[in-house]
Formats: structure tokens, sequence, C-alpha cells
């Protein structure tokens, strides 16, 4: 079945909370929020999650059933926008749902002018590093967050000048 990619804003909170939830849920150690934190969540808390300014939240959606998300916010050096919240529902990994969840959020990201698409994944979520690794991003040569137990957060980062420039040379006659 065809995934499809839906742009979400704060009228669609509930919808995107139970997504949310279920990824908190699922892979605790994939994200810095908790699901503790956020099961009781009041809807302004959601509301404002998901109007940060210039920012873009996707839900993918197989049939009516929604299999991921994946959101790009403004990051925070100029010309750069970070790729946050990204998760799969188990039963729909491995068929490139996150690759297509990426390659929109890359789109928009050189649409809104950045140079680079920037993320921060776990040091030992080898699946979605991989997953990045294949989506072209690389690690950056920079210590991300500090963790509790004293490791970093690793940076990965997708160049898009490069690309936009490809794609400038491919329409040259
Ligand atoms: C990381 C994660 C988002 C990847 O999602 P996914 O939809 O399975 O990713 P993709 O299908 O695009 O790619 C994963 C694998 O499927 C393969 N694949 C299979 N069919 C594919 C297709 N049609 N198109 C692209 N890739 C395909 C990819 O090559 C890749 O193979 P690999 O495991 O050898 O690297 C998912 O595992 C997840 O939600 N994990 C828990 C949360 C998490 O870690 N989030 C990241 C926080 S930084």
């Amino acid at each position: 079945m065809t995934i499809a990619l839906r742009r979400v804003t704060a009228d669609d909170w509930e919808r995107w909370r139970s997504v949310r939830l279920a990824a908190l849920a699922e892979a605790p150690a994939a994200f810095g929020s908790t699901l503790d934190d956020w099961a009781d969540a009041p809807e302004h808390r959601w509301r404002a999650r998901l109007s940060i300014p210039g920012a873009l939240d996707l839900l993918a959606y197989e049939g009516p059933a929604a299999v991921g998300m994946a959101s790009g916010v403004p990051g925070d050096e100029p010309g750069t926008v970070e790729l946050i919240s990204m998760w799969v529902d188990p039963a729909h990994r491995g068929r490139g749902v996150a690759t297509d969840l990426i390659g929109a959020v890359a789109q928009w990201a050189r649409e809104y002018g950045a140079q680079s698409l920037d993320l921060s994944v776990m040091p030992d979520n080898d699946a979605a590093r991989r997953t990045y690794e294949r989506n072209g991003f690389v690690a950056a040569d920079e210590p991300g967050d500090a963790l509790p137990d004293g490791r970093h957060e690793v940076v990965m980062r997708r160049a898009l000048t490069a690309e936009r420039g490809h794609q400038q040379e491919a329409g040259t006659p």
C-alpha cells in the first residue's frame, strides 16, 4: 500500500498526540522527551509543540492509519533545519517510511533556504544511524548533547547546498 505524508497543524493535535505517545512508549531510549512527561500533557502543550514558528510536522499514513512521523524545525545556527521526532510504527519498518519522511523534510528544508539538515541520535541507536546514513547523513565532527551516563548524542548532518547545486546543474542544458 502507498504511504501518504500529511502536514499537520496545532488543530490536528489529538491525531499527532496519539502517534507521539505511541513513539515515546515504544522507543523510550530513542528520544530526549519521555512518556511520563507527555502522557497527561494538556491540550495547550500539544498545540504549542505543533506551533513552533517555521516548523514542518508530518504524519505518514498507510490507508487510514498513521504509521510514522517526523518534524523539521529551524536549527540553532542560521541556514540549518533540524530533523526531530522521527518514528515509524514497528509493523511498518524496513519499507522506506522513514526514507519518505526524511526526503519530504529535506525537500521542505531546501525550499526554506536551509543549507543543511541536522539531527541528533543516541550513540547506540544503530537502526536509526544506519537509516540516516543511507539517506545521506554523515556524523558531524562535533559532540551532541551530553547524556546522563557521560556519553554524547551523535550529531548527523546532510548537506543541502550540494543537492541544490546538483539539481540546478542537472537542469542546465
Ligand atoms: C529509525 C526508524 C525511524 C527507521 O524507520 P524505517 O521506516 O524502518 O526506515 P526505512 O525503511 O526508511 O529504512 C530502514 C531499512 O529498511 C530498508 N528498506 C527496505 N525497503 C525500503 C524501501 N522501499 N525504501 C527505503 N528503504 C527500504 C532500508 O534500506 C533500511 O535498511 P537497513 O536496516 O539495512 O538500514 C525506525 O526504526 C524507528 O522508528 N525507530 C525507533 C525510533 C527512533 O529510533 N527514531 C530515531 C530517533 S533519532
